[in-house]
């Protein structure tokens, strides 16, 4: 058949895995209708970036939108955004090894809680499969159901709870004004509702070793971080750690109470929250101004350990600065940008 009405292509992925996908769907679609959950946060339209991997060969013209999210030397080097591809000819491509393990998972929610006024807590009890096996850090991919007339999608959320509890996960959401996903949590969700999500994803977890540690957080950017610490908790991980979260005003500031109860029993484990805005009710008494110059104002000249960052893009680039100041370099600065 000639390749122009090819109604089928094959998929090769990593050399060992191979199978024939319907022509004209996208590359993300494609692998994920064969359980490879490659994860993405922008629901497939070209805007978060995450779900970039390797094309060694069969794809199409980059598009503008790749062009936006890929330096140069990621495209020479094949990157692409499988959102983006089309499956029109036969693909080869190379994904990292640890997607292979992610998986679709259905839970119920048995818990919703307000931790500030605008995060939302949610419990999530695993059905089928009943557990799942992941590090301190990582992240899910939630399914966003079709509401107000909308379309099915996707959103990352980070898991909050540890890994000593498999069966039971727990979400930190921020509402974002007309956001898809989190409207659809705040507005929709409802306990006991039946939900569905992949995972797990990412690289951002604790490195082992006795290295110094800063962990830095704004808003919902709690989530990775309270699991790093519950399971450096269960696990008895003695190690220097200081962790600083930034929030507006008190009424932001969630699980106060936990964290401090974590600095009694977490040897070496000090809490820094900080108030970019306090309001005179706070009264506050602690640290005031960004969390970037609240770190600056901290770290050594010289810190010699790793740093740890989560929250909005431009809260993690003003850490990057002062830590890079501080002569940290990136091979130990680890982050999840919450684009
Ligand atoms: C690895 C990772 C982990 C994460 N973990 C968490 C977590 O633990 N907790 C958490 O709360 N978030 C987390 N996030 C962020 C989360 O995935 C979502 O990006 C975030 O919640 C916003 O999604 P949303 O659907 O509510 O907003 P979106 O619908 O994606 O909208 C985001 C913003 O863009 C605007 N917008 C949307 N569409 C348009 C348009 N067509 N034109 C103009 N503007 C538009 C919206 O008004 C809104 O302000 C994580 C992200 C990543 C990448
Ligand atoms: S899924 Fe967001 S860029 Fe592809």
């Amino acid at each position: 058949m000639p390749e122009s009405i090819k109604t089928s292509a094959r998929i090769t992925v990593n050399d060992r895995a191979a199978f024939s996908a319907p022509t004209g769907q996208s590359l993300l679609a494609a692998l994920q209708e064969r359980n490879i959950f490659i994860p993405s946060a922008c629901g497939g339209h070209g805007l978060c970036g995450l779900c970039r991997i390797q094309v060694l060969s069969g794809a199409g013209a980059i598009t503008e939108r790749e062009e936006a999210l890929l330096s140069k030397a990621e495209r020479r080097a094949g990157q692409r955004l499988a959102c983006q591809v089309q499956v029109e000819r036969d693909l080869r491509l190379t994904i990292p090894e640890h997607f292979f393990y992610a998986r679709e998972y259905k839970a119920e929610v048995v818990a919703l809680r307000e931790l500030t006024p605008d995060i939302r807590g949610i419990t999530l009890k695993l059905s089928s499969p009943a557990t799942m096996d992941f590090k301190a850090g990582q992240y899910i991919q939630f399914r966003i159901p079709p509401y107000a007339g909308g379309r099915l999608t996707y959103r990352a959320y980070s898991i909050a709870s540890p890994p000593s509890q498999p069966g039971v996960l727990e979400l930190e959401v921020k509402q974002v004004l007309n956001g898809i996903g989190s409207t659809y949590v705040f507005k929709h969700l409802k306990l006991h509702a039946a939900v569905v999500f992949s995972g797990p994803y990412g690289d951002f977890y604790l490195r082992p070793g006795n290295r110094a540690a800063v962990l830095v957080a704004g808003g919902s950017g709690m989530a990775p971080m309270r699991a790093i610490l519950l399971d450096m908790r269960d696990r008895q991980v003695r190690r220097r750690v200081h962790y600083f979260y930034g929030a507006r005003a008190r009424r932001d500031l969630l699980l106060l109470g936990e964290l401090q109860t974590l600095e009694q029993t977490l040897p070496d484990f000090q809490f820094i929250p900080a108030l970019s805005a306090p309001l005179p009710a706070d009264e506050w008494h602690g640290e005031i101004g960004l969390i970037s110059d609240v770190l600056a104002r901290h770290l050594a000249e010289r810190f010699d350990g790793e740093a740890y960052l989560c929250g909005s893009p431009a809260m993690i680039a003003a850490c990057i600065k002062v830590l890079h100041e501080k002569g940290v370099n990136d091979d130990r600065i680890f982050y999840d940008a919450f684009a």
